[in-house]
């Protein structure tokens, strides 16, 4: 995978923040990723692994670089060549910029407002797993907003949900928290923060944290 440097500045990560709730299904759009999952038919997998990834220029030890594979997504990849599970892939409807400065300034606004950015496809039907592997970049010290929008469309009550995120410098930044407020009806199991520059040799690092969620024999 062919990257490379585009800004020379020192680069400061968003500012912004605030809440939400984990809902009842509300039927959005949703689309493809490494092996999807169906909207709706009965899969043999017990766990779903959905996330939330942006390619393109982004923080990389305080710089940037134009990734062709966001960091999210290359870890997304490590769990599901190791573990069965479906994937869903958590698109925008509006696509984020490739520009990472108004990527930041995007999300602040969208912070501030409380707001639910639209997904697109279909989403997936839920019902059928135990186990919910949700995973995002950290945006402004919490998950994007729009994994907001994903665990309010779908019911998670019942559910174990096992954050994993990529990030520059604040680890799981507010996830547990959010997604505990979020969805005060789902079990929040142990997450995993995998620096996003290191993102590419994290395998042993996403192995073991597997093992600890028993989703991978010990
Ligand atoms: C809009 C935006 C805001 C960010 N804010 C933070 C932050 O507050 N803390 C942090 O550690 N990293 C932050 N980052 C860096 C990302 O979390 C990190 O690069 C992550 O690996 C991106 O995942 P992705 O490539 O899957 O989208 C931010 C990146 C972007 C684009």
């Amino acid at each position: 995978m062919q990257r490379r440097t585009v800004l020379k500045a020192p680069v400061v990560l968003g500012a912004g923040a605030l809440l939400g709730g984990c809902g009842a299904p509300a039927p959005s759009p949703g689309a493809p990723a490494p092996s999807t999952p169906s909207a709706s038919s009965a899969s043999a997998s017990r766990a779903l692994l959905a996330y939330f990834s942006r390619a393109g220029e982004n923080y990389y030890y305080g710089d940037t670089r134009v990734l062709e594979v966001g960091n999210t997504e290359v870890v997304a990849g490590m769990i599901s060549a190791a573990v069965t599970v479906d994937v869903f892939h958590i698109e925008a409807a509006e696509p984020y910029p490739d520009s990472y400065r108004a990527t930041v300034e995007r999300n602040v606004r969208e912070q501030n407002d409380e707001a639910r950015p639209a997904i697109t496809g279909t989403l997936p039907d839920v019902e059928a797993y135990d186990t919910v592997l949700l995973g995002s970049g950290i945006w402004n010290v919490r998950p994007p907003m729009i994994m907001r929008t994903f665990v309010e469309s779908v019911d998670l009550s019942g559910k174990t949900i096992l954050p994993f995120v990529t990030y520059a410098v604040s680890g799981l930044g507010r996830t547990v928290e959010d997604y505990t407020r979020l969805c005060p009806r789902s079990t929040i199991g142990e997450g995993l923060a995998v620096r996003g520059e290191e993102a590419r040799g994290a395998r042993a690092e996403v192995e073991a944290w597997l093992r600890t969620t028993e989703l991978l024999p010990r």
